[in-house]
């Protein structure tokens, strides 16, 4: 059964962002973060505390929260992957939630975060102990969930086992990445399935990259498996540093189009949504990436 309503998270100011080549002013990302808002997106990835060394993109976070009108009711949450990051997150402006990110993949958790998965997870419970200490909701994710650049295949239980430690380890909700997008419908259930015996459906979310054009299908697959949380990019920003060829998120503007149609409720207007791409597509210098944003841009 499909859920009645979803919650889309947009992560296009971090996950879009990260991987522009070209500095993106300070002043664009909050115009961006601010007109999402507007839209009615309930989350905003807004950046991430990581090493500049390893991110130059993300550098100016505590910049960009400085400068942030912020919206009631509307969540802001930052990357951290270590405690040197939470420590940032605490001292910038407003930082309420975290989010740790882990990997279900050996290779691919080197490439992302120099360490092991087992390191990683241990450098999480620290910095998820901190972070809950000091008020903040925490947030988890797991790359990798259904295939790895580096090593291909990954096992659902191997993903399974990953989540579950986030979860225990104080993950309110644990966001399933297909990074590289290779996933296909039936894979993703049973990967849901197998992910559901550690942690309940309704903590989970779907974090789909669409490189393969894959991604929709995916998640009214997983949909229909209970999951009424999902990533989004707008106007499909983005890819991921670590995984070669990553392209974008699956675009907010075709995921909600497809939930509109099937009377499914967000909180999300389109067409403030399709402004919010328009203003990035022009601070980046590129048209509207959505397929939707294009269709409707034609007209
Ligand atoms: P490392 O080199 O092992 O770290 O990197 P280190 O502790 O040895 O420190 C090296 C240098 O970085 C030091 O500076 C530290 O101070 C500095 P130096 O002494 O050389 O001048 N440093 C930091 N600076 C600022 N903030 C920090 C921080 N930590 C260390 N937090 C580390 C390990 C984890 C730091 C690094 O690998 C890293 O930053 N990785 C992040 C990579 C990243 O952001 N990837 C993209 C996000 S994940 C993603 O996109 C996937 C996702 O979307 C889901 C999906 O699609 O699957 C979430
Ligand atoms: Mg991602």
């Amino acid at each position: 059964m499909l859920p009645q309503s979803v919650k889309l998270v947009e992560v296009g100011p971090r996950d879009g962002l990260q991987n522009e080549p070209g500095a993106v002013p300070t002043a664009a990302k909050v115009t961006l973060i601010e007109a999402l808002a507007a839209a009615g997106l309930p989350v905003i990835e807004a950046g991430s505390f990581v090493s500049p060394k390893w991110v130059p993109q993300m550098a100016d976070t505590a910049d960009v929260l400085a400068a942030l009108r912020r919206r009631p009711g509307v969540s802001y949450p930052v990357l951290v992957p270590n405690t040197k990051g939470l420590e940032a997150a605490l001292a910038a402006t407003g930082v309420e939630e975290i989010a740790v990110f882990g990997a279900a993949s050996e290779s691919f958790s080197r490439r992302n975060t120099n360490c092991s998965i087992a390191e990683g997870l241990a450098r999480f419970a620290g910095v998820i102990a901190g972070a809950r200490d000091a008020g903040l909701r925490v947030r988890g994710y797991v790359s990798c969930v259904l295939g790895c650049p580096y090593e291909g295949a990954v096992e659902p239980s191997a993903v399974a086992r990953v989540a579950g430690e986030l979860f225990d380890m104080g993950c309110y909700e644990v966001s399933l990445g297909d990074t590289i997008g290779t996933g296909t419908p039936l894979a993703a259930q049973r990967m849901v399935d197998a992910v559901a015996g550690r942690v309940p459906r309704d903590r989970l979310a779907a974090h789909f990259h669409d490189t393969y054009g894959q991604a929709l299908a995916n998640l009214l697959a997983v949909m229909e498996r209970g999951i009424a949380t999902i990533d989004s990019s707008v106007s499909g920003l983005g890819g991921c540093p670590y995984a070669r060829g990553a392209s974008g998120n699956v675009a907010t503007e075709d995921v909600l189009y497809m939930l509109n149609g099937m009377g499914i409720e967000t909180g999300v207007d389109m067409a403030a949504l399709l402004r919010a791409g328009a203003g990035i597509g022009a601070a980046l210098g590129r048209p509207p990436a959505s397929r939707v944003g294009r269709a409707l841009a034609e007209r």
